[in-house]
């Protein structure tokens, strides 16, 4: 049966289609990279601003040479440890890669995801694939395919549908200057994972005017109800009154003794980083069904994947 379906993607690839992919951090909105066509649809069916750069799928490390080059010593010491996985590199480009998919920079983003569709479908592909996450712009990053049938029903010619994603996540981005690594997206290998084979970590400092990764817009991966973000989740339910509210929890529940109470979501029982962050953004997705007034979320501690979920979880709240 897949093996049916991916024949399927891999001809609706190579005409210059679109389908959504599974990856080990979310599903992927993928087109030909070499294809200005399908680049194109990508950006049109996300409502994704032409000033937000793609990410190129590859199938192997080796392949890093077919789209970048001047790869410093730190970007292969970490495609070589995290490949195929959650990383992304942000590396000097070939000229021929598309400036719509770099938004005119000179540097294109890379990774090889670790999904057993994803790698047999590109192993199969004589081009590399870009694929943004499959939502529309802004909006929470589909973990499953639901959540891409959800947003975009009919208009994808197909999903192939590969289960929940492992990581629930997005990947990490790190980009460099000379062989220095900057952080430009916290994603699901965390920064002291980095810093183990790299050294000390940069991070870019957010600026929406000009952000030098959109990753780091102010305010992205956002519920539609209202949501807020707190270290004492007791204290803000006490100061809402005459709410329908959803919780969003790390690993314990708050006893329900009020009406106001709708839902709660614990993203770990046993208070595991990894499980909280495979389990985040379906738990945003199914809040976000419950016809609430507002969604409560609380602050994880702010380590490991626990700064990637607060990061995610602060740009799902930020208030424009
Ligand atoms: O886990 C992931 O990375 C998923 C799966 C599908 O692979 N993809 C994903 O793509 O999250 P997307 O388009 O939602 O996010 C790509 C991020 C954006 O924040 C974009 O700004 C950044 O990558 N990016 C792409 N090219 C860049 C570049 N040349 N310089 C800086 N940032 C770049
Ligand atoms: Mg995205």
């Amino acid at each position: 049966m897949i093996i049916k379906e991916i024949v399927k993607a891999k001809e609706i690839l190579q005409q210059n289609g679109l389908i959504a992919i599974p990856t080990e951090t979310v599903y992927g909105l993928a087109g030909n990279a070499y294809s200005e066509e399908a680049v194109k649809k990508i950006f049109a069916l996300k409502n994704r601003p032409l000033h937000n750069p793609l990410i190129v799928h590859l199938k192997s490390v080796s392949s890093i040479y077919e789209v970048a080059t001047e790869i410093p010593e730190n970007a292969l010491m970490l495609a070589n440890k995290f490949w195929p996985g959650p990383l992304t590199l942000i590396l000097k480009k070939q000229n021929h890669i598309s400036d719509i998919i770099t938004a005119g920079k000179n540097t294109v983003a890379v990774r090889v995801p670790n999904h057993p569709f994803a790698l047999i479908l590109l192993h199969q592909l004589e081009f590399p694939l870009v694929a943004p996450s499959a939502n529309p712009f802004g909006s929470i990053s589909p973990t499953s395919a639901e959540h891409v049938l959800h947003y975009f029903g009919q208009q994808i010619d197909l999903i192939l549908d590969g289960g929940e994603c492992q990581k629930g996540v997005e990947s990490t981005i790190i980009g460099f200057e000379n062989n220095n690594p900057i952080l430009y997206r916290h994603g699901s290998i965390s920064i002291e994972e980095i810093e183990k084979i790299t050294g000390k970590l940069s991070i870019i400092t957010n600026n929406d005017s000009s952000p030098n990764s959109p990753g780091m817009l102010s305010r992205h991966y956002a519920p539609k109800t209202d949501t807020y973000l707190t270290d004492d989740v007791s204290a803000l339910l006490k100061s809402c009154t005459g709410k329908k509210i959803g919780l969003l929890l790390f690993k314990n529940t708050i006893n329900n003794n009020t009406s106001k109470i709708i839902h709660q979501e614990i993203l770990s029982t046993s208070g595991d980083y990894t499980e909280a962050a495979k389990n985040l953004y379906a738990a945003m997705h199914r809040l976000d069904q419950h016809k609430l007034d507002l969604i409560i979320a609380e602050k994880l501690p702010d380590e490991f994947l626990g700064k990637t979920i607060n990061d995610k979880l602060e740009r799902a709240t930020k208030k424009e």
